[in-house]
C-alpha cells in the first residue's frame, strides 16, 4: 500500500499534490464537477450514491492520474436513522450505544458512497451558553475520550476496507469548547496543564483509538490560531502522539486567518497551515478557481507538500477507494431497517435521565385520562442538531401515545409557545388538567436553537413555557415535566414545583416510543448528566472537576442547617464571608454531572481496595491496582446502575479538581441481584500533566469516591509511596 502510494505520488505535478489538499465546501453537483476535473481531491457529499459516482467518474476517468475522491460530510449521529444527540448518548454512560449509533451511521452513509464522516467531536465543554455543547459529550474530559474512541471504533470498523466503514474525524482539535463567554468562534486563552488534562486528553484518547483525520479548530489557543499552530498539529498531534492520518481545516478556517488578524491573504494563510501542519484545507480552494494554485514554490516546501498528499493517498489507499472507487447504487440504505429503529430506540432509552421524581412515576398500567400539554406535545422537532433533510423523521409524542397507550383517554393543550407568548393558552391548560389524573407537560429547546452558531445567554425555556409549568402546578393535578433539548437548561423558577422532572433531550427518530417507555416503566431510567445544570447563567462555567481554591465554601451543610435560616449566602453570613461562592446563590448547581435516578434502588459495599499502599516506583513501572465494589439492586424493579470512580488527590505540586472521574461502568442488576465490580488504576489516571508539558505521578494519599454518582458516595484511601 505505502509503495504504491510513493509511486503515485513521485508522477505527481506540484499542481495535482495541491488538489488533493483541499475539500470543496458543499457546491452544486456541477461546480463540484467542475472542480474535481480541475484536481480537486475531496468533496462533500452530493446526496446520493449516483451523483458521488458521477463525481468519483470524473476524478477516475478525467484527470490524467485518476485518483478517487474522499467524499465527507457531517454524519453525527445517524443518516437515515438517527440516535440522540451526541450530549444525550453521554448521558448513557455506555460507549458501546456510541459505538453501535456510530456502526449504524457508517453502513447506512458508506452505502451512499460517504467515506468520511467530520464526527466525534470531543470537544470538553463547561458553558451551556455555546450551542455546540449538543454535538460533544459533556463537561469531563474522560467520558469525551471514551465515548469519542467509542466512535472512532464504531465507524472505521475493524478495517476502513470494510465498505460499511468510514474514516472518523476527531473535532474540533483543540479547545473549541471553552470560548469565552460562551460565544461560538471565541477566543480560547488556556494553561498548559489545562489544554493537557482537560482539553487534548479525549483527542489523545480517539488518536490512541485509530481516528484517521482530525479537524483544527476555528479559535485561537493562547493567541495562535489552531488553523496554523505548528505546536499543536505537529509538535503534539503528529509527533509527539505520532498522528499518522490527515489535519483537516475546519470550513474556511484558513480564510477566517484573515479576520483574525493572522494572515494578509489567502495565500499567506494557505502557505502558514500547511507549514504549520494542516494537511486538507476545506473550502477556501487552495488550487485556486481556474485550478491554479496561488501558492508559489517558497509557499510550501516540498517535503511538507508530499507529507500531506502522502497522508490523504494513504487514506483514500486505505479505503480501498483506488480498487472500488464507486458505492453500489443497489445497495444504497434509503431507510431505516428494523434493526436500525430497534438500535435507535434502545439508545434513546438508555439516554433518558430521570431527574426528580416524587414517586408518580412509572405511570401504572391501565386506563387513565392524560393531558399532554406544551409545545413539544405534538412536535417531531425531536431528531435534533446537524439533522439532515434525507433522515428519517420521528413522530410526536402524542402519536406515540395515540399509538402504543390506546387504553388512555388522551387530550391536548398547547398551553405555551417558544417564542412569545399567550396566557389564555396557560389558563386553558389549567382548565383542561382538572378533566385529567396526569398531564404530561412536553417542553424545551426547538432544535434550531441549539447546535453550531446557536450560543445562548439565557438558559430558560424560551418563550412561556415556565409560565405553563406554573399553571399546571396551580391545578393541583399529578404532572409530569419533559424536557426535549440540547443543552443543560436553568430550571431555577420552576424546579421546586415540578414533582417530576424527566431529561428527554433530543433523541432521534425513535424519541417519542422511547420517553413513552420510560414514562410507563416498560424501561427503567438510568442515563446521568454529562454536565452540570447551573442554578443560573451568571454560575457559568459551573463543573464538578473545578481545582482545588484557598478558599472553598462550604454548604449547608458542612455549616449546619441553621446557617441557612440566618441567610448562608446572604451578605450577613460573616462566618462564611471570605470564600468562593456567589452571595446570591446556593452552593453548587441545580443538578450535577452524573446525577440520574431510577425506579429501583441501589447500595453499595465499602470499596475494596487491593492494597492501601503502593510505591511510586511500581506505578511508573506500568503496575495497576484494583478498586472493587459490590452493588446490589434493593428494590423491586430490574434496572441499570452507573457506577462512578471519582479521584482526588489530596496534596500534589499543581492545584487539583476537587474530583475527577477515572473510571465508570453501567451495569444491569435485577431486582435482589449484586454485582462485584472492579476498576484498574494505574499511572494513567492518579498523574497529571503540569505547565511544562511534563506528565507527573507524585506521592501522597488518593481519595476514591464511588456511587452512583458524586454524592452519597463510599471512599477509600489509597497511599502513594516515595
Ligand atoms: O464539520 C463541520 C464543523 O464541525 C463546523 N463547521 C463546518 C464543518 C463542515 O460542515
Amino acid at each position: 500500500m505505502r509503495e504504491a502510494v510513493e509511486q503515485l505520488l513521485s508522477r505527481m505535478t506540484r499542481q495535482e499534490k495541491l488538489g488533493q489538499l483541499q475539500i470543496a465546501y458543499r457546491p452544486k453537483l456541477d461546480d463540484a464537477k467542475e472542480l474535481v476535473r480541475s484536481g480537486t481531491g475531496s468533496v462533500f457529499w452530493p446526496r446520493s450514491s449516483r451523483a458521488t459516482n458521477e463525481l468519483q467518474r470524473v476524478a477516475v476517468e478525467e484527470t490524467r492520474l485518476g485518483i478517487p475522491l474522499l467524499v465527507g460530510l457531517d454524519v453525527i449521529h445517524g443518516q437515515r436513522t438517527i440516535f440522540p444527540i451526541p450530549l444525550a448518548l453521554a448521558a448513557s454512560f455506555d460507549p458501546a450505544v456510541a459505538e453501535v449509533c456510530a456502526r449504524v451511521s457508517a453502513r447506512e452513509s458508506a452505502s451512499g458512497g460517504v467515506t468520511w464522516t467530520f464526527s466525534p467531536m470531543i470537544d470538553v465543554s463547561r458553558d451551556p451558553r455555546w450551542g455546540r455543547v449538543v454535538e460533544g459529550f459533556g463537561e469531563d474530559p474522560y467520558l469525551n475520550g471514551v465515548f469519542g474512541a467509542a466512535m472512532v471504533r464504531g465507524y472505521q470498523g475493524e478495517s476502513l476496507s470494510d465498505p460499511d466503514s468510514m474514516i472518523a474525524c476527531a473535532k474540533h482539535f483543540v479547545a473549541y469548547g471553552q470560548p469565552e463567554g460562551g460565544r461560538d468562534y471565541n477566543t480560547v486563552d488556556v494553561s498548559v496543564q489545562r489544554l493537557r488534562n482537560v482539553y487534548l486528553e479525549p483527542f489523545r484518547m480517539a488518536v490512541e483509538a485509530g481516528a484517521r483525520t482530525v479537524m483544527a479548530a476555528f479559535n485561537t489557543v493562547s493567541g495562535r490560531p489552531a488553523h496554523v499552530h505548528e505546536g499543536l498539529l505537529t509538535g503534539i498531534l503528529k509527533e509527539e502522539w505520532g498522528f499518522a492520518g490527515a489535519v483537516v481545516g475546519d470550513a474556511d478556517g484558513v480564510g477566517n486567518l484573515i479576520a483574525h488578524g493572522v494572515a494578509e491573504d489567502l495565500r499567506d494563510g494557505l502557505a502558514q497551515a500547511y507549514a504549520a501542519g494542516l494537511d486538507i484545507e476545506m473550502g477556501g480552494n487552495a488550487l485556486g478557481v481556474d485550478g491554479r494554485s496561488p501558492l508559489t514554490d517558497q509557499d510550501v516546501v516540498a517535503s511538507r507538500l508530499d507529507d500531506a498528499v502522502r497522508r490523504v493517498l494513504l487514506l483514500k489507499s486505505e479505503l480501498g477507494l483506488f480498487e472500488r472507487p464507486y458505492a453500489d447504487e443497489s445497495r444504497e440504505v434509503l431507510a431505516p431497517t428494523p434493526e436500525s429503529r430497534a438500535a435507535a430506540r434502545a439508545a434513546a432509552e438508555r439516554s433518558i435521565v430521570l431527574l426528580k421524581n416524587d414517586g408518580t412515576l412509572p405511570i401504572p398500567a391501565g386506563p387513565r385520562r392524560v393531558l399532554l400539554v406544551g409545545p413539544y406535545a405534538e412536535s417531531t422537532d425531536h431528531l435534533g442538531a446537524w439533522v439532515q433533510s434525507h433522515a428519517e423523521p420521528s413522530g410526536s409524542l402524542a402519536d406515540a401515545i395515540r399509538s402504543l397507550q390506546p387504553d388512555w383517554s388522551l387530550a391536548i393543550a398547547p398551553g405555551a409557545d417558544f417564542f412569545g407568548g399567550d396566557p389564555h393558552l396557560h389558563e386553558a391548560a389549567r382548565a383542561a388538567a382538572a378533566d385529567a389524573d396526569l398531564v404530561i407537560v412536553a417542553v424545551g429547546e426547538p432544535s434550531a436553537i441549539t447546535g453550531e452558531a446557536s450560543s445562548r445567554s439565557d438558559l430558560r425555556l424560551p418563550g412561556d413555557q415556565e409560565a405553563l409549568i406554573s399553571a399546571i402546578a396551580d391545578s393541583g393535578v399529578p404532572s409530569v415535566v419533559v424536557l426535549f433539548n440540547g443543552r443543560p437548561l436553568v430550571t431555577s423558577a420552576w424546579i421546586d414545583r415540578a414533582p417530576v422532572v424527566l431529561e428527554a433531550w433530543h433523541l432521534g427518530t425513535e424519541a417519542p416510543a422511547a420517553v413513552l417507555r420510560i414514562l410507563t416503566g416498560e424501561v427503567n431510567p438510568a442515563g446521568r448528566l454529562p454536565m452540570s445544570f447551573p442554578r443560573s447563567p451568571g454560575q457559568v462555567p459551573i463543573y464538578y472537576a473545578h481545582e482545588n481554591t484557598g478558599r472553598p465554601a462550604r454548604s449547608a451543610a458542612v455549616l449546619g442547617e441553621e446557617r441557612r435560616d440566618v441567610g448562608l449566602h446572604g451578605p450577613d453570613n460573616t462566618d462564611d464571608r471570605y470564600t468562593s461562592k456567589y452571595l446570591d446563590l446556593e452552593l453548587g448547581p441545580e443538578f450535577p454531572f452524573g446525577h440520574g435516578l431510577s425506579y429501583t434502588t441501589f447500595e453499595y459495599g465499602d470499596i475494596r481496595l487491593e492494597r492501601d499502599t503502593i510505591p511510586l516506583r511500581d506505578l511508573q513501572h506500568g503496575a495497576t491496582i484494583s478498586v472493587g465494589v459490590q452493588v446490589t439492586n434493593t428494590g423491586d424493579l430490574d434496572g441499570d446502575e452507573v457506577i462512578q470512580v471519582f479521584l482526588r488527590d489530596r496534596v500534589a505540586s499543581l492545584a487539583q479538581p476537587v474530583r475527577r472521574l477515572c473510571a465508570f461502568t453501567r451495569a444491569t442488576l435485577a431486582a435482589g441481584e449484586s454485582v462485584a465490580l472492579s476498576f484498574p488504576i494505574g499511572a494513567q489516571q492518579l498523574g497529571f500533566w503540569d505547565n511544562d508539558a511534563r506528565f507527573r505521578v507524585e506521592s501522597g494519599t488518593f481519595e476514591f469516591h464511588v456511587g452512583g454518582g458524586l454524592s452519597g458516595t463510599r471512599e477509600a484511601l489509597l497511599r502513594v509511596t516515595r
